[in-house]
C-alpha cells in the first residue's frame, strides 16, 4: 500500500491532563474513503484523539498528518478539510438554525453564491427544513444534533469526524442519522466514535478499540468477532449469580471463557458438546437460555477486561 492511501496518520501522540494520561503513544492510520469506528470505555481517549486530529487541542508530543499536512503547521488547511461533530455541539443558542449555518458557511469560506443552496441542501438532508427559522434554544437534543451535523458538513469537508452522533437520540432519529452516515461511505473519509456496538458493526469498515490511550485491537468487525475464542456464545440468565462457581464452568473442555454481567453468565464455547452439562451445573437456577454468534459487544467486553 502506498503511504498516500492513508489520509490520516496519527503518529506517537501523547497527551496528559495533570496526572491523567489520556493518550499514550497513540498510533492510528485511516485510509482514504474509509469509515473507521473508534470504540472504547469512558475516558479511553477517543475524544482527545479526535480533538487533536481536528486541531482543537494540542498534543504534548507526536504528530498527526492529514493529507500529508501537519497539525503543528497547517491548522487552517486541516480545519477546512475536516467536518467535526463534537460530543456536545456548542451551538449559538440565540441564532436561528439557518443563520447559524450561514455564519459557519461564511467562516469556512463557502462561496457566497453557493451558501443559500448549500444551507437548503443540508437542512433537507437532516430533515430540518421546516425548523430552519426557529432558534436553536427552542430545539430538543435530537434536533440540535441534526443541526450540529449540518454545521459539521457545511463546507463539504473531505473528512468527517463524528463523536457519538446518535447518543441520546430516539431510535428513529438515530436510524436516520446512521443511514445518512452510511450514504456518505466511500465518498468521504469518516471517523465515528461510538458506544453503540451495533452501530459500529453495521457501519464501519474497520473498528479500532482504544483503551487507556492506546489502540489495543483493530480490524474489520468480522475479524474482531472471529478473534473471540469460541464460535458460540451461550448466555444463561440466572436467579442468583453468587450461587454459582464460575470455575466449575471453565473446567469444561469446550469452554473458552466465562464472564458475568449482572445476572447473565456469558460463556464462549468452541463447540456445542458440553452445553447440556453446563446447564446442569446451574441446577434449577436458570431463568433463560440463549445461544448466539459473538457480537462486537462481546469483543468489547472480552478485550477491555
Ligand atoms: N480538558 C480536560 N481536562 C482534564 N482532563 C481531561 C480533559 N479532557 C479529557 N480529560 C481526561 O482524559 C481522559 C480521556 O478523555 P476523553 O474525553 O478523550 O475520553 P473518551 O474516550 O472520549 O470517553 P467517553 O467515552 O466518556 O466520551 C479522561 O480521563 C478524561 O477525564
Ligand atoms: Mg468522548
Amino acid at each position: 500500500m502506498y503511504s498516500n492511501d492513508f489520509i490520516i496518520k496519527i503518529d506517537s501522540l501523547n497527551k496528559s491532563f495533570g496526572k491523567i494520561k489520556a493518550l499514550d503513544n497513540l498510533n492510528l492510520e485511516i485510509k482514504r474513503g474509509e469509515l473507521l469506528g473508534i470504540i472504547g470505555p469512558n475516558g479511553a481517549g477517543k475524544t482527545t484523539a479526535i480533538r487533536i486530529t481536528s486541531c482543537i487541542l494540542q498534543p504534548d508530543s507526536g504528530n498527526v498528518l492529514v493529507d500529508d499536512m501537519s497539525i503543528h503547521r497547517d491548522q487552517i488547511k486541516i480545519k477546512s478539510m475536516i467536518g467535526y461533530l463534537p460530543e456536545e455541539p456548542n451551538l449559538y443558542e440565540r441564532f436561528k438554525a439557518r443563520d447559524l449555518l450561514r455564519y459557519f458557511a461564511e467562516l469556512y469560506g463557502v462561496p457566497k453564491n453557493r451558501i443559500d443552496d448549500r444551507i437548503n441542501e443540508l437542512l433537507k438532508l437532516v430533515n430540518m427544513s421546516n425548523r430552519a427559522d426557529d432558534r436553536i434554544n427552542t430545539f430538543s437534543k435530537g434536533l440540535r444534533q441534526r443541526i450540529g451535523i449540518a454545521r459539521a458538513l457545511i463546507h463539504d469537508p473531505k473528512i468527517i469526524i463524528f463523536d457519538e452522533p446518535t447518543m441520546g437520540l430516539d431510535p428513529a432519529t438515530a436510524h436516520n442519522i446512521r443511514e445518512f452516515i452510511r450514504g456518505l461511505k466511500g465518498e468521504k473519509t469518516i471517523i465515528l466514535c461510538t458506544h453503540y456496538m451495533d452501530e459500529a458493526d453495521s457501519l464501519c469498515d474497520r473498528v479500532a478499540i482504544l483503551n487507556q490511550g492506546k489502540i489495543i485491537d483493530m480490524g474489520t468487525p468480522e475479524y474482531l468477532k472471529s478473534k473471540i475464542h469460541g464460535d458460540i456464545i451461550l448466555e444463561l440468565k440466572v436467579e442468583n449469580p453468587n450461587n454459582i462457581d464460575a470455575n466449575l464452568i471453565k473446567d469444561f473442555d469446550s469452554v473458552e471463557d466465562v464472564y458475568i454481567k449482572g445476572n447473565l453468565f456469558i460463556i464462549s464455547l468452541k463447540s456445542k458438546n458440553d452445553i447440556k452439562s453446563i446447564i446442569n451445573v446451574f441446577n434449577n437456577d436458570i431463568l433463560s437460555v440463549n445461544t448466539k454468534e459473538p457480537t462486537l459487544e462481546d469483543v468489547f467486553i472480552h478485550t477491555i477486561k
